[in-house]
């Protein structure tokens, strides 16, 4: 095993929907990081319990070798542990197995940290507003960029704008509430981050539902925002579906904005595949 792989162990899961879940593992005491950046995860199918626990026929049919695919992290730099947020793919090699994870499990953490899709990327003096638009488990590095005191410092306003296909794969709304209330209260202003969640392939009431480029073309998002966003007012991050962050991206350079070199401009991305 490289120098760079630890095992960790699985201390907590929790399902979202068949297709999503959030698992927690220990946190290796020299694994350091910054908010925003993704670890490659390991799995060794034929080490999972729940194949130990079927049949011999079954469990023969578990591979044994490590799949390593690249996570985000949703957990801040200053937890004990580390958190993540995942899709299941039924065919895909690495979810499919993942899915079976249970307390106790154990997983492979390559702790060399990578991704800049991280607040440090920008220069100062830093614009008024920030502005965080994810699909799907996308919100993952948002999450953790949330829960860093500095990011709630550095900027007026910060929207988290969130687009899933259903209600019920909004994710982590009540952290995200309760975000808001802790770290608002901490900078004394409880309506620094503006929620815009949506939803794209059910009517729900409070949520908005076209595609983000859409929204931002209209004009919607800013109106459900209660901010504008122009070149000189915004930083602008995108993650999640490689489509969305491209016509997103194109979107936003026809409102003038640029995409971020060497800690000059305003947009940053990251695609999940
Ligand atoms: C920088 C980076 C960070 C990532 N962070 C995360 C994360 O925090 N959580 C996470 O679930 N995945 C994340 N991914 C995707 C992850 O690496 C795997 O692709 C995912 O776990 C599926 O693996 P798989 O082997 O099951 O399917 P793969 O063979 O890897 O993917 C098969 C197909 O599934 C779809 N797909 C893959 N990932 C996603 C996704 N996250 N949401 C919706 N559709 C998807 C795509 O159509 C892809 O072509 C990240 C990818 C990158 C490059
Ligand atoms: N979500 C499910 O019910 C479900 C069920 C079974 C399997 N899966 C698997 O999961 C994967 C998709 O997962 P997901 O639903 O998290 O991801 P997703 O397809 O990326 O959808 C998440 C959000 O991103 C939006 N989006 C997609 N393309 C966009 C674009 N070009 N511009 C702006 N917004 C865009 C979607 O809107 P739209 O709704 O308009 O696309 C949706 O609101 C698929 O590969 C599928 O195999 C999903």
């Amino acid at each position: 095993m490289s120098d760079n792989i630890q095992r960790v162990t699985v201390l907590s899961k929790t399902t979202w929907t068949p297709n999503l879940f959030s698992f927690t593992v220990t946190r290796p005491e020299s694994f350091k990081f910054t908010a925003g950046q993704f670890v490659r995860l390991g799995v060794n199918p034929s080490k999972l319990k729940y194949y130990q626990n079927k049949s011999d026929e079954v469990a023969d049919k578990a591979l044994d070798e490590d799949i390593f695919r690249a996570y985000s992290i949703v957990s801040s730099p200053f937890d004990e542990v580390l958190e993540f947020f995942s899709i299941v793919i039924e065919d895909g090699a690495f979810t499919s197995q993942l899915q079976h994870l249970q307390v106790g499990d154990e997983l492979l953490l390559n702790t060399m940290p990578f991704g800049f899709l991280t607040l440090a990327r920008y220069q100062k003096p830093l614009p008024k507003d920030l502005w965080l638009l994810a699909t799907g488990t996308g919100l993952a590095p948002f999450l953790s960029m949330l829960q860093d005191l500095q990011t709630w410092e550095d900027y007026e306003h910060i929207v988290l704008a969130y687009s899933a296909r259903s209600k019920d794969e909004l994710a982590y709304i009540e952290t995200i509430e309760r975000l808001q209330e802790d770290f608002g209260t901490l900078v004394d202003n409880p309506a620094k981050l503006i929620f815009v969640p949506i939803v794209t392939r059910e009517k729900i009431e409070g949520a908005l539902s076209e595609r983000l480029p859409q929204l931002l073309l209209n004009g919607k998002l800013q109106q459900q925002a209660g901010i504008a966003l122009d070149i000189d007012s915004a930083h602008v991050m995108l993650c999640g579906n490689p489509e969305m962050v491209e016509d997103t991206k194109e979107t936003l350079k026809s409102m003038g904005m640029v995409m971020n070199r060497r800690g000059e401009g305003n947009i940053a991305v990251e695609n999940y595949w």
